[in-house]
């Protein structure tokens, strides 16, 4: 039985949106949201369509996969019984250590103790846990033989500047199964003598990504170029022919004439590919479309997330559905990522909540101590994904690491829609702390 029939029975009369939002969703889980839309009728039909929706509530609590995607999903679990593997809960217990040196009474008096958390552990360059967050090669499962960046020390312009490492270029790597890792080079060099060029060494390169354009065999890499003072705030483009370049660089601009800082590009199904950048002081996103040659933007942009101060997106697709990770803006800090989601790419999108589950409370407010960086589809495996984020080393940005984990697209989002009463389009987005895991078997890149 699917339980949007239920819901139908107790419906007058549907208008004609709310009608296409059924027939859309006929196999989709109804929430107990939906029920305020039967609050236009009258007071007999409210109640029924509580009933209605209550009795659906439980059906859908006992009965877990009524619906045909729930069943579909649930046969694809259960034929991978690596994905429980996955989606177990892993709990940390880190004991934070008592504070070094022996307080005196009367200091101990005068001063309230404060209490250190992980995250001070974290921040704190000298901290006993330092091991727990930045490991030695070889405890940490480090398939990348080499630092993330092929970066300098990290230094500060002004003592409250943004700590930057010089740019040397962008490297680049190559793996047939995500754990042995080739060095291919630097495949975008710095300019080392041109002070006015967007890539000389003094100036900023963050977020490189590559797509390719079918349309004219080449690959093009897009990133976040900025001077040392963070206030060019700007995209630039480089091409090639191969994935492992050498890229040209073609120059950078502020896209649609506005700021851009964190940044990604989204490549759809239909060969449409998306920019979506930070901007108005990291206060809101901007998406648009790129040119067929993806060698630039369009005049067409829209704001989203306007005023949340969201930054690092990530986005993905899940069955017809557009999911994006963000974080807040913290310097390198870390802090709590949201997932979000829209039926349509240029918006509305709605916040969808905190995606991180497992480890600890600390854990999950700082996203594992790291940002999102990219999501990785795990092909052959729809629902499946790796989240990838960068574990920032702010006293030393050449030691930051990287942090992969399962994600999961499956079952229903735990916080209440924002302003829709419509049903929910979307799934919940999971991802699961692990201090090991594996892909699940018959994983292979080329399905
Ligand atoms: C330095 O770079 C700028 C910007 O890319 C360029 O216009 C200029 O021609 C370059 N100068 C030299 C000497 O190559
Ligand atoms: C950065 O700002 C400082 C002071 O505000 C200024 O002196 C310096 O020229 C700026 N550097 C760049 C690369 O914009
Ligand atoms: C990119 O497109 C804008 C208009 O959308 C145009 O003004 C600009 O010259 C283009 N840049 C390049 C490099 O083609």
């Amino acid at each position: 039985m699917s339980g949007c029939f239920a819901c139908s029975t107790v419906r007058v009369v549907p208008d004609k949106k709310e009608e296409k939002m059924r027939m859309r969703n006929k196999y989709r889980k109804p929430t107990a949201l939906r029920c305020n839309a039967g609050s236009r009728f009258s007071t007999s039909v409210v109640v029924l369509s509580l009933l209605g929706c209550l009795f659906l509530l439980h059906l859908y609590t006992y009965l877990h996969h009524t619906d045909r995607n729930g069943e579909e999903s649930q046969l694809r679990w259960n034929h991978h019984p690596q994905f429980g593997e996955l989606q177990e809960v892993e709990e940390e217990d880190i004991q934070i250590p008592p504070p070094r040196g022996k307080r005196s009474p009367r200091a101990a008096k005068r001063r309230p103790k404060r209490t250190t958390t992980l995250i001070d552990e974290f921040l704190d360059e000298s901290s006993q846990l330092r091991h727990v967050f930045f490991p030695g090669r070889k405890k940490a499962i480090d398939p990348i033989q080499t630092a993330a960046n092929e970066n300098g020390p990290t230094y500060q312009i002004h003592k409250k500047g943004a700590a930057r490492v010089d740019i040397i270029g962008v490297g680049c790597y190559s793996s047939k199964d995500l754990w042995t890792w080739k060095h291919e080079g630097i495949v975008l060099a710095a300019e080392e003598t041109n002070e006015t060029h967007d890539l000389h060494t003094s100036n900023v390169l963050e977020r490189p990504k590559v797509i390719y354009n079918e349309r004219t065999g080449k690959y093009v890499m897009w990133m976040h170029i900025d001077d040392a003072n963070y206030t060019k705030a700007a995209v630039g483009v480089a091409m090639s022919d191969t994935p492992d370049g050498p890229f040209d660089y073609l120059g950078s601009q502020r896209p649609h004439g506005y700021e851009s800082r964190d940044m990604t590009v989204f490549k759809d199904e239909d060969g449409m590919a998306y920019l979506i950048y930070s901007s108005e002081d990291n206060s809101e996103l901007h998406i648009g479309p790129l040119t067929e040659d993806y060698l630039n933007v369009t005049s067409v942009m829209r704001r989203i997330l306007v005023g949340q101060h969201r930054e690092a997106p990530a986005l993905f697709k899940h069955e017809g559905t557009y999911y994006m990770i963000t974080s807040g803006c913290t310097g390198w800090a870390p802090n709590e990522a949201l997932a979000h989601a829209a039926e349509s790419i240029l918006g509305p999108w709605e916040t969808i909540g905190n995606p991180c589950i497992g480890g600890n409370k600390m854990f999950r407010l700082t996203t594992f101590f790291a940002q999102s960086t990219f999501v990785l589809p795990l092909p052959g495996f729809p629902g499946a994904f790796i989240f990838m984020a960068d574990r920032w080393n702010p006293a030393d940005l050449r030691d930051s690491r990287y942090v992969w984990l399962p994600m999961i697209v499956a079952g229903p989002v735990d916080q209440p829609l924002e302003y829709s009463f419509e049903f929910p389009l979307w799934s919940r987005v999971s991802i699961y702390w692990h201090r090991k895991w594996r892909l699940p078997h018959g994983w292979s890149s080329f399905k």
